[in-house]
């Protein structure tokens, strides 16, 4: 993967440098993400059998670093798998929420109705901008539809609130999966997080455009991956000028507040000497996101889930990172509604920005990809869900129906991508200093893992053995590498999160400070999975680090020193290891 392909903006449809072979399937090629209205609505998917990759093989092959069976994420047990079948209307149960510890109704108004299949809509391609940009007019349109959904029955399917409660069903645990009782239907935590939130938005946008009969009406995004835009944006602020779009149950401290993607429930703001340094860390986090898992969808997406089955926990790189916002929105003491608790999330209008946001960042991962198909695996384009729609019916979505957003009807405005270029300021702001000679350096000791869980209490620092060192560029191409701490446990009513570090061992001993950030680990409660609360899935982080150890020079280390930093919870560290994984591009 090359630099250049990075630097593309967002409107710049940029191709794979490695042309493959045979003809990969591929998404519909959208030629740019601005208004195109040639495209056909008929999506071609030419999608093979289910390609997934062995990890096993991959393992194996290695000398076994932690346990090969420890390493296998995703194995379907035996009567589980395929995808994810749309929920049993008539069978909804009361959901949970585990900050409070009470039993709570999510389960939607329609328990009797006919579903039908989703069709793309028609009409004109509605353009989503950057909340910091709208202008007076926009902001007004906004609060005006917002007003008209607040109005409504509260009964009714559309009504503000109903739409809110979809996010509690679907996460909290209103559904067991069809044909696999006592498995709860969730849709964070793995593949299917970013397709079932693009259709949760697609429809709250239609319905809010129908309720002030407005066909090109498109929601704002927050576009917090820009210096320009790391506060809230003001209209969702301002109580008096938008009382719709307002709302109170937040961190007041962070009204003004820069927001730091490393932020912890209850840190001070940073004061505005430190704005550069911040604003230079949150986009070299989310440069470092994409520069890491473009050839691994699963890295930036989520692993993958199959009917029924209870595997671990694996959240992609960009939903972890979303959880920041969420915190930082919500309140700082309990109950973290609403931001804060996906039992809540979405009764805040900037729940709906914020996931804009993610949508146009999972849009950008395509266009850097040349538009190649994340998942091949029916599993996974098949996977669906029921919305009430702006027809007022109900319809089943499939994840392969919402993978391009033009035919969905919407796109993104071209913002300039404000990390595209962080690389080498940040190399020459931070990494360049270097240490005096003179500077006395302690070193310390540092060992392995071992092979019992750890409590991640303090900061745990550990020497972890590399596959492969002195890999070639074309070797670094053909396979990520990529850092697992494996077997996460952690309490599902609490914010739970820890960072990662990584440094290069000095003579087999790590140096005085932690080294670089190479991720983190990040949940908001709460996070349902099967109905006996205490049974719930471990957790996997997988981190590709290929870059990271070009920018610290450690391609030759046989061992890297990886440290891991608590920060809100209880957690458990079962493993941590390094394997590589196979770049599909
Ligand atoms: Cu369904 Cu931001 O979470």
């Amino acid at each position: 993967m090359s630099l250049s392909l990075l630097a593309t903006t967002p409107i710049s449809s940029s191709l794979s440098s490695k042309t493959p072979l045979h003809q990969t399937p591929k998404r519909v090629p959208t030629t740019s993400l601005r208004a195109n209205n040639t495209i056909t609505c008929e999506q071609k998917q030419n999608v093979g059998p289910s390609q997934s990759i062995d990890r096993r093989n991959v393992l194996l092959g290695l000398g076994g670093l932690y346990g090969a069976t420890a390493t296998i994420g995703n194995q379907a047990n035996a009567e589980s798998g395929g995808p994810i079948q749309p929920p049993d209307l008539s069978k909804c149960h009361l959901a949970s929420d585990d900050e409070t510890g009470e039993q709570v109704n999510c389960c939607p108004p329609y328990s009797t109705a006919e579903v039908h299949e989703f069709k793309l809509p028609q009409g004109p391609l509605r353009h989503r901008k950057a909340a910091h940009l709208l202008t007076p007019e926009e902001i007004e349109k906004y609060n005006a539809a917002v007003a008209k959904m607040k109005q409504l029955d509260p009964k009714d399917p559309w009504h503000f609130m109903q739409q809110a409660t979809i996010h509690c069903t679907y996460c909290n645990g209103a559904f067991d999966q069809k044909d696999h009782e006592g498995k709860l239907l969730q849709v964070h935590g793995s593949w299917l997080f970013l397709p079932w939130h693009r259709m949760y938005l697609h429809f709250w946008e239609r319905i809010l455009g129908t309720l002030i009969d407005d066909p090109t009406f498109a929601i704002p995004y927050w576009n917090w991956d820009n210096p320009n835009a790391m506060t809230m944006p003001g209209f969702y602020t301002d109580k008096s000028s938008y009382p719709f779009i307002y709302n109170d149950n937040r961190n007041h401290d962070h009204y003004k507040a820069l927001m730091d993607l490393g932020y912890k429930l209850g840190d001070p703001n940073p004061r505005p000497d430190q704005y550069p340094e911040v604003k230079l860390n949150n986009l070299r986090k989310v440069y470092n996101m994409y520069k890491e898992t473009l050839g691994k969808p699963r890295l930036f997406m989520g692993a993958p889930i199959t009917a029924g089955e209870t595997t671990k926990e694996g959240a992609g790189a960009l939903e972890n990172m979303h959880n920041l916002p969420h915190q930082w929105v919500g309140p700082v003491e309990k109950p973290y509604h609403d931001m804060g608790n996906f039992y809540t999330a979405a009764r805040d209008t900037i729940f709906f920005g914020h996931h804009a946001n993610i949508d146009r960042m999972w849009e950008i991962y395509s266009i850097m990809r040349g538009h190649k198909l994340e998942f091949e695996s029916k599993d996974w384009l098949d996977s669906s869900f029921l919305f009430y729609d702006e027809n007022r019916k109900v319809v089943k979505v499939k994840i392969s129906d919402v993978l391009n957003i033009e035919n969905l009807g919407y796109t993104y405005t071209s913002e300039v991508n404000a990390w595209r270029d962080v690389r080498k300021r940040y190399k020459k702001e931070r990494l360049g200093r270097k240490r005096s000679a003179k500077e006395h350096v302690q070193l310390l000791p540092v060992s392995e893992f071992g092979t019992e869980p750890r409590p991640l209490k303090e900061p745990i620092r550990i020497l972890v053995q590399r596959p492969k060192t002195s890999r070639s560029k074309q070797e670094k191409e053909d396979d990520l590498e990529v850092l697992v701490i494996d077997d996460i446990e952690y309490e599902h009513g609490q914010h739970s999160s820890f960072d990662v570090f990584i440094s290069k061992p000095i003579e087999g001993l790590a140096g005085p400070d932690y080294g670089e950030h190479a991720g983190h680990f990040n949940r908001l409660p709460h996070f349902h999975i099967k109905k006996e609360h205490h049974s719930e899935r471990k957790a996997q982080l997988e981190l590709g680090i290929t870059n990271l150890l070009d920018d610290i020079d450690a391609e030759t280390s046989d061992n890297l020193v990886v440290t891991l930093v608590p920060k809100q919870g209880k957690v458990t560290i079962g493993g941590v290891f390094i394997e590589l994984q196979e770049s599909d591009l």
